[in-house]
């Protein structure tokens, strides 16, 4: 067949996705005869920094530990790639200890699903930027807390300030070598009690240093056990994290209640399929696809009573890791919409819709 119409084809079946997963959307629906839209599928979970906020970082034993193989990448892929947009290939650790990384670039852009990455950057060398920038990698979201290793050591333990930068700087180089304009390079600076000073800074300086956007972020709590302490509780237990700024700080409104669940899911490096990337620990998983399909857990019988639950406040049980987060209503505190749009748009339109900071 011809690539023309292979690529129509393929355009069709994702609209076609796309305009059933907006019905199912808008209906609160709870069994979804469609793809979620975007999908975050962990290289895996192991990391060489020690963020204090991160299980990783932490050391937590929640989950096992170990990378993504390409078998099971490519036979999610066959699944679901002729119908989801977009491909977050992170959540618990640092994508580029995976060696397979490229791989799954490669084989998401040829499925034409967008692949986007977030990285720490400091265990790149210059062939790995070089086969970065040829593996068509569409958005890098670089971690980049601080302007100076103070502070940005504050949060970013084990890392080097210097490194980031020179491997930012060697991506472009070699984005103008192959005169290649992906990936976009966005620097995401999440602002703690420590680098808030910096923020003035950060945004006059991102485009020399090398970042096509700067996407400012509110701190969180524990990712792993935030989503199950109210905000009180929260406020109190990490205020050494949060800036003292108030319009920096998360967890002052109250949320409302989780949208992700017929939208998108969380894959695991070793094939547990969670409702969301915000939950960490494989007692929570919804179900394994290691040896069974996709569709199979997203439309079984854990999602169906999660999405009964959450929707329609119906049959709710303890058993289910959604109930915590229901009674807690944690979720929209970290509005994966905006974290999208705001990353998507160039920083001056995004500031008209709403200003982040
Ligand atoms: C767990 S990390 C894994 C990816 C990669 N190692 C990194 O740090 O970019 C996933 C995302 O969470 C972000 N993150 C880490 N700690 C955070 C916190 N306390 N609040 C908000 N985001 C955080 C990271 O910057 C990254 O974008
Ligand atoms: S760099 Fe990312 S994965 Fe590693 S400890 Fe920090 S937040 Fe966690």
């Amino acid at each position: 067949m011809k690539p023309t119409i292979i690529f129509k084809k393929v355009f069709y079946k994702k609209l076609w996705n796309a305009i059933n997963i907006a019905y199912y959307h808008s209906f609160n629906k709870e069994y979804v005869n469609a793809y979620p839209l975007y999908i975050f599928m962990d290289p895996g979970n192991v990391c060489n920094l020690k963020c204090p906020l991160c299980p990783t970082g932490q050391g937590d034993r929640g989950m096992k530990r170990g990378f993504l193989k390409y078998s099971l990448f490519k036979r999610v892929m066959g699944e679901i790639g002729d119908y989801s947009l977009f491909l977050f290939l992170y959540n618990w650790g640092e994508p580029f200890l995976n060696k397979d990384l490229f791989r799954f670039i490669k084989l998401s852009r040829k499925k034409l699903v967008i692949p986007i990455t977030s990285s720490n950057l400091t265990t790149l060398d210059r062939n790995s930027c070089k086969q970065l920038v040829r593996s068509g990698l569409w958005y890098l979201i670089v971690s980049l807390d601080g302007l100076t290793q103070e502070t940005y050591q504050k949060y970013r333990i084990g890392g080097d300030l210097n490194k980031v930068l020179k491997n930012v700087r060697l991506i472009n180089y070699y984005k103008t070598r192959y005169g290649i304009k992906r990936p976009k390079i966005i620097c995401q600076f999440i602002v703690n009690k420590y680098n808030e000073h910096e923020v003035d800074t950060i945004k006059k300086q991102y485009i020399r240093l090398g970042f096509d956007k700067l996407l400012l972020s509110r701190v969180r709590s524990d990712l792993g056990k935030g989503v199950f302490e109210d905000n009180t509780t929260k406020l109190k237990k990490y205020r050494d994290w949060f800036p003292s700024n108030k319009e920096y700080k998360l967890y002052l409104k109250n949320p409302k209640n989780c949208k992700y669940l017929n939208v998108s899911s969380a894959i695991n490096f070793d094939g547990g399929v969670f409702p969301c990337c915000l939950i960490y620990g494989d007692n929570h998983t919804f179900g394994n696809i290691s040896n069974q399909s996709f569709f199979s857990v997203w439309n079984g019988p854990n999602y169906l009573t999660a999405r009964r639950m959450i929707f329609k406040r119906k049959d709710i049980t303890s058993d289910l890791v959604c109930s915590n987060c229901l009674k807690n209503k944690t979720f929209e505190e970290f509005n994966g919409f905006h974290f999208f749009l705001n990353m998507i748009l160039p920083n001056k339109i995004y500031d008209l819709i709403r200003k982040p900071f």
